[in-house]
């Protein structure tokens, strides 16, 4: 605590913190979360690994809706890594399904909310189904200015940075010319600022090749809860932890406002 500050006070201040994060002023305008812990929900309950993946599919709804109560501008969800290949084929063919009919199920809706829906990832040797599915969403969407919502599926951070550097080889573009904006501009994430917040569910506390150049400067939050269980008070708690947190970017200066008020 600081000196000459009673619990009390402090207990205000954190709170005017936790406030100006609702409205967006001091919180995150882009968190991207790894959302872990289906299998282990499952297991958990005697279901097989599946039905995991549906609950946790079910859970996007719920924490879309309180991503925008919380005035988070950009919301990017991770849902299979390029890594997840390694899976058993039942378990692939079990999420491609599931996310297939979460998108056609889930679209319009998000359409009427003004949603805007992206994807990163690679979409190549995805079942045609599930990648028409996408393409269709991302076009219906595009002129929306409400939430970006970022799925990341088929994703991988090295592949995309070495899709990254082939494209800027194959453009010619001369070494003395490529600078962190030239990078940033041909990946995938490219008309979409760097998160802010990164969330981990399910305990682990790694990125496992999520978002490796974006998440340079972004905060990292990691929770025990897994996926399925993860609900709008846990993101708001995350968010709440996020707005007390000083950013310094390698400088000194302090943004925190708990710390500013002298
Ligand atoms: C996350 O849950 C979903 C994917 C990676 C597709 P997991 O399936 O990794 O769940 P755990 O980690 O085994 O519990
Ligand atoms: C990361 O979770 C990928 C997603 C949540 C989509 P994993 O469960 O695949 O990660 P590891 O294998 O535990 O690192
Ligand atoms: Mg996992």
């Amino acid at each position: 605590m600081e000196p000459g500050r009673s619990g009390h006070d402090m207990d205000a201040v954190a709170h005017a913190a936790s406030a100006l994060s609702v409205d967006g002023v001091n919180g995150p305008r882009h968190v991207a979360i790894i959302m872990d812990g289906n299998g282990r929900w499952a297991a958990q309950r005697g279901l097989p690994r599946i039905a995991g993946h549906e609950q946790g599919t079910e859970n996007i709804r719920r924490i879309t809706h309180a991503a925008v109560n919380l005035g988070i501008e950009y919301l990017t969800l991770w849902a299979f890594s390029t890594e997840n290949w390694r899976r058993p084929v039942d378990e692939i063919h079990g999420i491609m399904r599931i996310l297939s009919e979460a998108i056609q199920r889930e679209t319009t809706e998000l359409h009427r909310q003004g949603a805007q829906l992206r994807h990163i990832g690679s979409l190549e040797g995805l079942e045609p189904g599930l990648r028409a599915g996408v393409l269709d969403a991302i076009e219906l969407t595009r002129n929306n200015s409400g939430l970006v919502l970022t799925l990341a599926f088929n994703y991988g951070g090295r592949q995309e940075l070495l899709a990254a550097v082939r494209d800027i080889v194959s453009a010619g573009i001369p070494p003395g010319e490529i600078d962190e904006e030239t990078l940033a501009r041909h990946l995938f994430t490219r008309d979409i600022p760097d998160p802010d917040l990164i969330v981990r569910t399910s305990g682990e506390h790694r990125l496992s090749n999520f978002l490796l150049w974006q998440s340079a400067y972004a905060e990292l939050y990691f929770t025990p809860t897994l996926w399925p269980d993860f609900g709008p008070e846990h993101l708001r708690a995350a968010v709440e932890d996020y707005a007390r947190r000083d950013r310094r970017f390698g400088g000194i200066k302090s943004t925190s406002p708990v710390l500013s008020d002298s």
